[in-house]
C-alpha cells in the first residue's frame, strides 16, 4: 500500500488514503428509508492511487480515479461497487490489458474528478487532457471514449448540462499541448462534438469549471498558472501567481469567434466551483460561485488554502460594471443545486461545510440565495461530509423538494454511509442511511442516475 502513519503528505493520510480492494456487496444494511424516487445509481469518483506513490510530490488532484457506486431500487440498496478508472497506466498497474479507445496527452491515467450520465451511457470524466472514459452501468471501465471521433482534445470534469438543449457546454485546457489557448466544446444530445471555439489566453490557468445561462458560456481566467518547474519536477504543475490579472469572460453562445468575448477585470481570487447562473435581464448575467482568496500559494499538495464562501458575481454587459457579494460567511465547498433550476434563476445552493480555513469538510449546508440565510447540519458526530447530491421528489413543485445524496465519513468508525436527508426538511430528522461495506475515500464530484423507467 501506498500509505503508512509516518508519510508527510495528509492526502495519503486518515480518510484521504486509498483503499487497495475493489468490492461488489449486494443488500446493504440500511437504517431509516430510501425514498421511492430513488430508483438508479448513486455514484461518486475520485483520487484512489494504485500501489507506491511518493508522498513528497504526490497531490490529491493526481492520484488515479477511483468509482464509488451504490444502487438503490424498491426502497432497498441492492449493492455497493468499487471500480479503479481503468486506462493506460492503471490497466498496467493492475497487470491487466489496456481498455483502448483513443488517448490524449501523456498523462495516462484514469479519469478521477466526476462521474455521471448522459447520452444513455455513463461517464468518468477529468480537466487537463485524458479523453474520458465510458462505465458499464456496473460501474466497469469499457474504453476511453473522445465522444465517437469527435473531440479535437483534452475535456472538463465540469461539463454544464443544459437542459433546454441537452447539449454539453465544457471549456477545456491541455496544459502539456495548447500553450496559448483553451478550447470551449458543446457536446450534442447524441454525445458528439457540435462546435468547438478556441479561445486565446495571455497564460495557461487552472481552468477548473465553468458557468452556463440561456445567453452565455464563462471564462474563469484566474492566476494559478501552470508552472513548469514544477512539471519538470514531477509535480502537480499549478500554484498561485500575483501578477496575473483575474479576470472573467462571458462568450455569447451564439458566437462563432472568441473576439465575441466580454472581459471583467476581478481583485485576485480563485473559484473550483460555479452554483449555477441565470440571465438576469438582456444586459446583466449573475454567476453565483464559490470564492476562494488564493490557491496553491503554500500548500502546492492540495487546495488546503481554500476559504470559499459562496459569493454573487454580477455582471452588467450594458456598462462593463461587475460587482462581487458574499452571499454567506460560511465556508463552503462543493455547491450543487436542484438539477431543474440549471441556467434559470435559484433559490437554493446546498453544499459541505469546510472548517479552519482548509479543505476539512464536516457538515452539510444549505443557503438560500435571495436572503443570504444558512443552514447547516451535521450527519453525525465528527463525521464529514461529501458533496450532496439532489434528486427532486416526484411531483415536486418548490426548488428545495427533494433528497440530498452525500457520502458521509465516521472516523470512530473508519466507515463511510451514504446518507439521505430531506433537502426541505434540512435540519429536519434523518431519511435513510445506507451503511457501506468499507470506507470511502474523500473525492470530488458524483451524481445519481436515474434508471430508465419500464
Ligand atoms: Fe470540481
Amino acid at each position: 500500500m501506498s500509505t503508512s502513519s509516518t508519510t508527510p503528505n495528509k492526502y495519503l493520510e486518515a480518510n484521504f488514503a486509498p483503499v487497495d480492494h475493489e468490492l461488489t456487496v449486494t443488500d446493504l444494511a440500511v437504517t431509516g428509508t430510501i425514498p421511492k424516487e430513488l430508483n438508479g445509481r448513486y455514484m461518486r469518483n475520485g483520487p484512489n492511487p494504485i500501489g507506491a506513490v511518493d508522498p513528497e510530490t504526490y497531490h490529491w488532484f493526481t492520484g488515479t480515479g477511483m468509482v464509488h457506486g451504490v444502487q438503490l431500487g424498491n426502497g432497498r440498496a441492492g449493492w455497493y461497487r468499487n471500480r479503479w478508472v481503468r486506462s493506460r497506466l492503471p490497466s498496467a498497474e493492475l497487470g491487466e490489458p489496456d481498455i483502448g479507445g483513443p488517448e490524449n496527452g501523456n498523462l495516462g491515467l484514469g479519469p478521477n474528478t466526476n462521474v455521471g450520465g448522459f447520452a444513455g451511457r455513463t461517464w468518468a470524466f477529468i480537466e487537463a487532457g485524458p479523453f474520458p472514459v465510458e462505465l458499464d452501468h456496473e460501474l466497469n471501465s469499457i474504453c476511453r471514449n473522445d465522444f465517437f471521433g469527435t473531440l479535437p482534445g483534452a475535456f472538463s470534469a465540469h461539463p454544464k448540462y443544459d437542459p433546454a438543449t441537452g447539449e454539453l457546454h465544457a471549456m477545456c485546457y491541455d496544459w502539456e499541448t495548447w500553450l496559448d489557448h483553451i478550447q470551449y466544446v458543446v457536446v450534442g444530445p447524441d454525445g458528439r462534438v457540435t462546435k468547438t471555439i478556441d479561445i486565446p489566453l495571455p497564460g495557461m490557468t487552472m481552468l477548473h469549471d465553468t458557468a452556463l445561462t440561456p445567453s452565455v458560456v464563462a471564462v474563469f481566467d484566474l492566476p494559478v498558472l501552470v508552472d513548469f518547474d514544477l512539471a519538470f519536477a514531477g509535480r502537480f504543475p499549478f500554484r498561485w501567481s500575483d501578477d496575473y490579472q483575474a479576470r472573467v469572460g462571458l462568450l455569447p453562445r451564439d458566437a462563432d469567434d472568441a473576439r465575441a468575448i466580454r472581459w471583467f477585470e476581478i481583485d485576485p481570487c480563485y473559484t473550483y466551483h460555479p452554483l449555477n447562473a441565470f440571465d438576469l435581464d438582456d444586459d446583466t448575467v449573475i454567476i453565483d460561485t464559490v470564492v476562494h482568496s488564493r490557491m496553491f500559494v503554500h500548500d502546492i499538495l492540495g487546495p488546503s488554502e481554500a476559504d470559499g464562501r459562496l459569493t454573487r458575481w454580477t455582471f452588467h454587459l450594458d456598462t462593463g460594471r461587475f460587482t462581487s457579494e458574499v452571499i454567506s460567511e460560511q465556508l463552503m465547498e462543493f455547491p450543487r443545486h436542484n438539477p431543474s433550476v440549471a441556467t434559470k434563476r435559484h433559490r437554493f445552493g446546498f453544499g459541505v461545510e469546510t472548517v479552519d480555513n482548509v479543505f476539512d469538510l464536516a457538515g452539510l449546508v444549505k443557503i438560500d440565495c435571495d436572503t443570504g440565510s444558512t443552514q447547516v447540519r451535521s450527519l453525525g458526530a465528527g463525521q464529514q461530509a461529501s458533496e450532496a447530491v439532489f434528486v427532486a421528489k416526484e411531483g415536486a413543485t418548490d426548488e428545495d423538494d427533494g433528497w440530498l445524496l452525500s457520502l458521509s465519513y465516521d472516523p470512530n468508525r473508519d466507515a463511510s454511509d451514504l446518507v439521505i436527508v430531506d433537502a426541505a426538511d434540512f435540519l429536519g430528522p434523518e431519511v435513510g442511511r445506507v451503511h457501506l461495506p468499507q470506507r470511502v475515500p474523500f473525492g470530488f464530484h458524483g451524481n445519481f442516475v436515474a434508471d430508465p423507467r419500464s
